[in-house]
């Protein structure tokens, strides 16, 4: 099959979250399994300079924008067999600090940035000489690439390609106002009405999405039927559940050759569940990183995660004024609300002993984080799929989760299986739930016989991505059948 993915982001070359992960993830798997993959995605600053290998393609797209024409170059890498990626090169968008915005605030921009790119993609799929059978778009961001190719079939009798959108994340939907949004998507008069991409009197992006691909899904079977929900549904749901026929949640796999313990340039020391005894010379090297105790016999706790209202990081705040009493380390890495950095950075004055924020991104730093601490703290309000409690459980550190999304589909509780349980959930959103989840990790730290079991069976709980791409080439297949 020739499949053209469409994503704001993508590792290695950029990254804010776990989209860039399950995208590139996804792209080589599909790749190694003898398909045909591009992957479009925007050329943002420094990538050039990091990717030397970058070549400009002889193809130019060019596209309306509202009264004017906005162009851009293709540039492109061969990223592995069967494995192309597009770059739309369009400085005046994309060559910038950040990918969305700075400082806490979006780019006023964005609505232009993100409807050129989709408008790139459609531009790709219907005149570049490589033609995909399938275009699998990604998060609000590439949300208006169906509604503009399934315009273009109108005007000129293309048979276009089938459209998945796969939403990671359904509380972003880029809604703007029609004034802002509509002209620039150049659309006829009649796609804006609340059966087309008009939702609340404004242009929403992700929306336009669910109404115009031919398949939806999303990152995990729970996630799938929370936001079909009202509660979960983010004022969608309505439109969602008229879509459920063609909806599937599909648990995202963990890209091992990236996130793995025994070959990683990131950590110290390897190992694996037969040496369990060397993650503990990674916690040291941890501590002493961070100017901890160097003490393996004290628990550590962490997390790794944007600081966003979704990743419930209040009332890990709550739950640890309750905990720090105890005999404990906990160590941040994040960014996000400039009060939630805050709040943990006085933490850390509070508990210089006890607690490390480190404010700031920092690849390296999260797999030692990962490697070197006990407990992995994910008490997300809603998570689609959550990709750290994964990567913990492959690190052999016990995941400690609401019962939410992918998080209930990825971890184990005690509760739930003996044998094979591998993390600790909790179902209230509450820093006392948190907190009672926390006490339960430390007795289990001080169990040693069934800590080791769970922390075994973590490392060998498997997440590869064989069966998620065979999920996906399914969901390929049926909306195949569905256009043609
Ligand atoms: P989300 O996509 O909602 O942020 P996921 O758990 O799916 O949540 O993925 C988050 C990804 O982003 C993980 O790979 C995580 O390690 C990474 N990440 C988040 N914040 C940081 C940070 N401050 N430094 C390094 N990596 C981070
Ligand atoms: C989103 C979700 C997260 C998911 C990731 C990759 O950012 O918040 O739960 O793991 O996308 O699909």
């Amino acid at each position: 099959m020739k499949i053209l993915l469409a994503t704001a982001e993508l590792h290695p070359f950029s990254k804010t979250g776990g989209l860039a992960d399950m995208v590139s993830a996804l792209a080589k798997s599909l790749a190694s399994e003898g398909h045909e993959v591009g992957v479009v995605t925007p050329l943002y600053r420094g990538i050039v300079d990091r990717f030397s290998e970058l070549r400009r393609l002889d193809y130019e797209v060019v596209v309306p924008m509202n009264g004017t024409i906005e162009t851009s170059a293709i540039q492109t890498l061969e990223y592995r067999k069967n494995l192309t990626v597009y770059f739309v090169d369009h400085p005046g968008y994309y060559d910038r600090a950040a990918l969305y915005g700075e400082e806490n605030m979006e780019y006023p921009d964005n609505p232009s940035r993100f409807v050129f790119f989709s408008k790139a993609v459609a531009h790709l799929a219907r005149y570049f000489s490589w033609r995909p059978d399938i275009v699998h778009v990604h998060d609000w961001q590439a949300g208006l690439v169906p509604v503009l190719m399934k315009n273009q079939a109108l005007l000129e009798a293309w048979n276009a390609p089938s459209s998945v959108l796969t939403i990671h994340n359904l509380a972003y939907q880029g809604h703007y106002s029609r004034a802002r949004m509509f002209p620039l998507t150049n659309l006829p008069e009649e796609f804006f009405n609340p059966l087309g991409v008009e939702f609340n009197g404004g242009v929403n992006c992700l929306k336009s999405g669910i109404v115009y691909s031919d398949a939806i899904t999303t990152v995990s079977p729970r996630y799938a039927r929370e936001i079909c929900t009202e509660e979960y549904g983010c004022s969608l749901d309505p439109i969602l559940r008229g879509r459920q026929n063609i909806l599937t949640g599909i648990l995202n796999g963990v890209d091992y050759e990236e996130w793995n313990t025994t070959k990683n340039i990131h950590l110290h020391h390897h190992y694996t569940p037969k040496s369990l005894k060397k993650k503990a010379l990674n916690k040291r090297e941890l501590q002493h990183e961070l100017g901890l105790p160097v003490d393996e016999t004290i628990p550590m706790f962490g997390t790794v995660t944007r600081l966003v209202d979704q990743k419930g990081v209040d009332i890990i705040l709550g739950a640890l004024e309750e905990m720090l009493a105890c005999n404990m380390q906990f160590v941040l890495l994040g960014s996000g609300d400039p009060e939630i950095q805050r709040a943990y950075l006085s933490l850390e004055r509070r508990f210089p002993k006890k607690v490390c924020s480190r404010i700031g991104y920092d690849l390296a730093l999260s797999h030692r984080i990962e490697a070197g601490i006990d407990f992995f703290l994910m008490p997300s309000r809603f998570e689609p799929c959550g990709l750290n409690q994964m990567y913990s459980l492959r690190y052999g550190t016990i995941p400690i989760v609401r019962r939410t999304g992918g998080l209930d589909d990825s971890v184990v509780d005690l509760t739930e299986n003996l044998g094979r349980a591998d993390g600790i959930k909790f179902s209230e959103f509450s820093m006392p739930a948190l907190a009672k989840a926390i006490k339960k990790a430390l007795v289990l730290f001080e169990t040693p016989d069934l800590f080791d079991k769970m922390r075994v069976n973590a490392m060998t709980a498997d997440f590869s991505w064989k069966r998620t791409t065979a999920d996906y080439l399914a969901v390929y297949r049926a909306a195949l059948g569905k256009t043609e």
